[in-house]
């Protein structure tokens, strides 16, 4: 049965939501295996908006199992909230959600961290969601974490509070120390009670399912780029959102894993500082910026956009085993007369054969482009891919050529029925379904 991974192939906000959205319907569970509530998975389905944090998209689709495996940071609050406004919209949430009991929780003093420490890194800072990610996944690592399988045992959270704060704060003063213990431990215990209901040992959960010929999709939060081994280090997220971390963020083990779908933009977006060899900072950054609506989900930043990498892309298909591809957001190009594509990258004379390990270096390399026709017509309306003017097709078939692997869907605008696939792709034999006899 399909076990799909969906990763982002660059720097997050590739339209994932609604790619895992769209397919849905051909599965029976989705995984979110990383991250926490720094995503922002936007989906469109009969004329609402939604933007998860924390809950998969699945979560849409009525009979299709949720699951936030063990992987992921979760802020309780936060995602309480969450489930209320779904809830408030009409969402089915209570028999569809699970949430795994190894889980990480973010606390208040995590966050507080994370504003401090983008502080004190002055014009150095990452341009975090300030969410307290990194803080969170750095008590994890430290074995210092609170897990959601904690938060139902008074005795056994207040030690592990306590524990955290002795070893975190020993030198430390200052706001993040200044959060008011019994207060933390009041509330961590009534989020403890409100999540009991979804809270389960999510690893034997998914076995069953799989071991029930079910097929399963893993959601990825952020992108191959802010992955934090194989990104562009150290201006990343604390977390492996490539592919690989699909298995250690959910317990399904690699061979289970049957494919992974990777999602592009049709050009290039950055939340946050870090180098971005192809972005557009005048004119043309504003017009993608504008016609993409291209502002953070979750902050409502600006986002810092470019044209298409495609030696990025290719890096990101090689570290993910990406075998097919998702390229969204299409129809935000519509307008432009001709489009650079970055074929490869030079550095001080050279070219560069992939990403460098040295972020600097990628920092001060210039991108090498070739310039592509564009369509100049609107495309949202397409139903088929073959209705797409030929210019379009044929930008797809060339970035298909310069990335290294099948471009099997193509996003044309935000909703659900927005998406054309190709016929014939790998993917319509990876996930045959309802969507796939349209
Ligand atoms: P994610 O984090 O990867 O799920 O992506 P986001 O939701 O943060 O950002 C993608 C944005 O593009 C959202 O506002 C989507 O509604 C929107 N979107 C997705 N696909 C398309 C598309 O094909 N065309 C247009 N115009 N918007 C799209
Ligand atoms: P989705 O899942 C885009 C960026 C932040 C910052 C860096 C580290 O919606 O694609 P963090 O708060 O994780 O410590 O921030 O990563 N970032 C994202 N950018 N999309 C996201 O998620 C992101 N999640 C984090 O802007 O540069
Ligand atoms: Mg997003």
């Amino acid at each position: 049965m399909p076990c799909i991974v969906v990763v982002g192939g660059q720097w997050g906000d590739e339209g994932k939501g609604k790619i895992v959205d769209h397919l849905t319907d051909r599965v029976q569970v989705v995984v979110r295996y990383q991250g926490g509530p720094n995503a922002g998975h936007t989906v469109v389905v009969g004329g609402k908006r939604f933007a998860l944090r924390h809950l998969p998209s699945g979560i849409l689709r009525p009979g299709v199992l949720s699951v936030i495996g063990n992987g992921v940071v979760l802020d309780p609050a936060s995602l309480l909230e969450e489930i209320g406004s779904l809830k408030a919209s009409g969402v089915r949430v209570d028999d569809n959600l699970r949430i795994s009991d190894r889980a990480h929780v973010i606390l208040p003093e995590h966050r507080t961290l994370d504003a401090e420490s983008e502080e004190a890194r002055g014009d150095a800072r990452i341009g975090t969601t300030q969410r307290g990610i990194g803080p969170a996944y750095e008590s994890k690592v430290a074995r210092l974490g609170i897990r959601t399988g904690d938060l139902r045992n008074a005795d056994r959270l207040r030690a592990k509070l306590e524990a955290y704060r002795a070893a975190r704060f020993v030198r430390l003063s200052g706001p993040a120390a200044a959060h008011d213990p019994a207060k933390v431990l009041e509330d961590y215990l009534a989020f403890g009670e409100a999540l009991d209901p979804y809270v389960a040992d999510t690893v034997d959960l998914l076995h069953r399912r799989l071991d029930a010929e079910e097929g399963i999709l893993f959601e990825g939060a952020q992108g191959t780029l802010l992955d934090l081994d194989h990104g562009t280090y150290p201006f990343v997220t604390s977390s492996n959102s490539t592919a690989g971390g699909a298995c250690t963020g959910t317990g399904v083990g690699p061979a289970q894993i049957t494919g992974v779908l990777g999602v592009f933009k049709a050009y290039s977006s950055r939340v946050g500082s870090g180098p971005f060899p192809t972005e557009q900072k005048e004119e043309v950054g504003d017009r993608i910026r504008e016609r993409g609506r291209e502002y953070g989900t979750v902050t409502g930043r600006p986002r810092r956009c470019g044209w298409f990498d495609a030696v990025l892309a290719r890096y990101s298909v090689r570290v993910n085993s990406m075998r097919t591809a998702a390229l969204t957001l299409c129809d935000v190009l519509d307008e432009f007369e001709s489009i650079p594509v970055a074929v490869a990258h030079e550095y001080r004379g050279e070219r560069l054969p992939t990403l460098p390990g040295d972020t600097e270096i990628l920092s001060d390399c210039r991108p090498v482009y070739e310039v592509l026709p564009g369509w100049r017509e609107v495309i949202r309306e397409a139903k088929r891919f073959e209705e797409l003017p030929h210019q379009c097709r044929a930008y797809v078939d060339r970035l298909e050529e310069l990335i290294g692997c099948e471009i099997a869907l193509v996003s044309v605008g935000p909703e659900r029925e927005r998406t054309l696939q190709r016929p014939g792709s790998r993917l319509e034999q990876w996930l045959p379904g309802p969507a796939g006899r349209a």
